[in-house]
């Protein structure tokens, strides 16, 4: 989704906001603007469809722009195609200012039409140029009292960087339900979109908060609430991850670097959680009598962090011997959820900012339920609008398609599992030490198989050229396939659906014809047999069947499937951990063979920050 910077100090804005923009590349776009004021040119706009290098090139990497204050953005497209004129900054007609926005003015048709009944004329398709038009037309020379006008009249979702011509010694910044950050510096100050954009100059940061605005100057920050525009104390935080950690540090794409980072992540995100043969979850206050009472408990997620939420299923249903209902957060808010102060909602999200999962956590809550989340980005206002929060220590990612985030959410999930399960008195000592155990070895065993790559390199070499792949599994199995199959579709743009295996043969089976790839998930043992039926049925039809079964039943499923990759033994309820690996190389593998731009797929956002 949009990613926005501003900057004021006393360099020269325009390669720092063409640096900026670039750290934020990977929450998708298609155009990218820089607005940068300065007493010889005013204030200078720069827009361009395309790659932030079109920008960049046009302006000679900032060079051409002068001024110490301004404003970059990159540009997902929701209204109006990608294009120069629909890029932002928006500026308004007597280009006094220019407006950066992520987010959607939902009431824009309204508000344009009374404009342009007015006489304003409009350039773009946008919903954010009525923010430009509506700050000249309520502007009677105090920017603060035009710009509280205009919050009170857009509906919808926003975080905006204004910059006026009239007071270029400040950038002016508000928020409503899209993320927005301010940067402390020492003679300078930054808002942005997420914490990526500014770590290289300061790690002291704040988040601004729903109804906030903030007015930056070069030697200062104060943030006031909206309307009355009272001042507001905001908490700092430090950001205690070096930037290194948002480079590819040697590897061609993000998603490699993080697929290799897994066993550091899932080992981080477990290790500091154990103690003397414990789960110890700090900041958990769910006890007994709650997990006891607890009349329901629903997982509510999108995409990925919905796939993770599959798996919770069958591990926490095993576990805790409660029924558990996984739901997409954009159906959640909308379904009249059956919800009582004795639910337990568990909100899974990577970037703790997708605007569908926050709605469905504030419709939990709303309703009485108790919220407890597992996300990864410290600070986001999924986190923040928790009970209860359980970070993943993955560090920053940066690639479209999430991998470590997917592999430490698990890694959360079945620390709950024991935890809850040991609370409720469901989970045997023996049981509960010997799934604990073998969690600890799952780092080394995702290690192992990231040591045979080329295996799943090999593997895609043979299938890239498929126009269309099946996954198919039971149990866990099948909730890993779905995985294994988003993230195929999304980098390498195959056709791909995941099944539950015994359900083809109720109307799917119909698609299987000689050339159709079925990957053949049967790592979960007690159901080898039976999925292998299902591997027959479809190999009879003339697919080909890449298997993935663990290293003890690899010889048995070699006598049917034509390629088998095999992942090392483990708990059933861990096989996921593993299973996901080999799929996601998979997925990499393919997308790199066939020129894909896997870090930044088309028509994706690594933040959903829009409905
Ligand atoms: C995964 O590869 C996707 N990019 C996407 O499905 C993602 O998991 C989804 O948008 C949810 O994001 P979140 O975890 O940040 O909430």
């Amino acid at each position: 989704m949009c990613g926005i910077v501003g900057y004021i100090g006393r360099e020269e804005a325009a390669p720092i906001l063409l640096e900026g923009l670039s750290r934020l590349e990977y929450r998708g776009y298609d155009s990218a603007g820089i607005a940068v004021w300065s007493r010889e040119d005013g204030l200078r706009v720069v827009k361009a469809k395309g790659r932030l290098q079109v920008l960049s090139d046009l302006v000679h990497g900032g060079a051409d722009v002068h001024g110490t204050v301004g404003l970059g953005h990159t540009r997902w497209a929701t209204h109006g195609e990608p294009s120069d004129v629909n890029a932002h900054p928006q500026v308004s007609g007597d280009g006094r200012f220019a407006v950066v926005h992520n987010g959607i003015i939902e009431n824009y048709v309204e508000i344009r039409e009374v404009l342009e009944a007015k006489g304003v004329k409009f350039t773009s398709q946008t919903d954010t140029e009525v923010v430009a038009h509506l700050l000249e037309y309520y502007y009677r020379g105090d920017v603060m009292e035009a710009l509280t006008k205009v919050l009170h009249r857009v509906e919808g979702a926003y975080a905006l960087g204004v910059i006026c011509a009239d007071c270029p010694d400040q950038l002016i910044a508000a928020r409503k339900d899209s993320p927005l950050i301010l940067g402390y510096g020492d003679g300078f100050n930054f808002l942005a979109s997420d914490v990526t954009a500014v770590i290289k100059y300061t790690r002291d940061v704040c988040y601004l908060d729903d109804g906030e605005i903030a007015v930056l100057t070069r030697d200062g920050i104060q943030v006031y609430s909206h309307p009355y525009l009272l001042p507001v104390e905001k908490e700092h935080h430090q950001v205690n991850w070096e930037i290194s950690a948002a480079e590819k540090g040697g590897y061609e794409h993000f998603m490699m670097k993080e697929i290799m980072e897994q066993p550091k992540a899932f080992r981080d995100t477990i290790s500091p959680r154990i103690q003397n043969g414990r789960v110890v979850l700090e900041g958990l206050d769910i006890g007994e009598e709650f997990l006891g009472d607890m009349d329901r408990l629903y997982i509510i997620a999108c995409g990925s962090s919905y796939h993770v939420g599959m798996a919770a299923k069958y591990t926490l249903e095993r576990l805790l011997r409660k029924s558990v209902e996984v739901t997409l957060a954009s159906e959640f808010r909308y379904c009249d959820p059956i919800v009582t102060d004795k639910t337990l909602a568990l909100v899974i999200s990577q970037s703790g900012e997708t605007i569908d999962t926050l709605a469905a956590l504030r419709e939990a809550r709303r309703l009485g339920a108790r919220v407890l989340s597992i996300v990864n980005v410290v600070g986001s206002t999924i986190a923040r609008e928790s009970d209860d929060v359980l970070y993943t220590w993955a560090g920053p990612e940066i690639a479209v398609a999430t991998t470590k985030a997917y592999s430490t959410q698990l890694a959360v999930v079945y620390l709950i599992g024991l935890y809850f399960a040991q609370k409720l008195g469901t989970i045997g000592r023996e049981e509960y030490t010997g799934i604990l155990d073998e969690l600890q070895r799952i780092p080394d065993k995702i290690q192992r198989i990231l040591e045979r790559k080329e295996e799943i390199q090999y593997a895609a070499s043979l299938y890239f050229n498929h126009a269309s792949i099946f996954f198919i599994g039971r149990n866990i199995d099948y909730a890993v396939g779905m995985e294994g199959s988003l993230k195929l579709k999304e980098i390498s743009y195959i056709h791909s659906e995941a099944y539950a295996a015994g359900e083809l043969k109720h109307g799917t089976i119909s698609l299987i014809e000689p050339g159709t790839l079925v990957v053949a998930l049967a790592s979960y043992g007690k159901l080898f047999e039976k999925l292998m039926s299902n591997v027959v049925e479809v190999k009879s039809r003339g697919a080909d069947i890449l298997g993935l079964t663990t290293e003890s039943r690899k010889a048995d499923m070699e006598k049917t499937a034509d390629h088998v990759f095999a992942v090392p033994d483990t708990h059933p309820m861990l096989l996921p951990s593993l299973d996901v690996v080999p799929l996601q190389l998979f997925a990499y593998y393919v997308a790199l063979m066939r020129g894909c731009d896997i870090d930044k797929p088309r028509n994706l956002a690594k933040s959903v920050t829009v409905e």
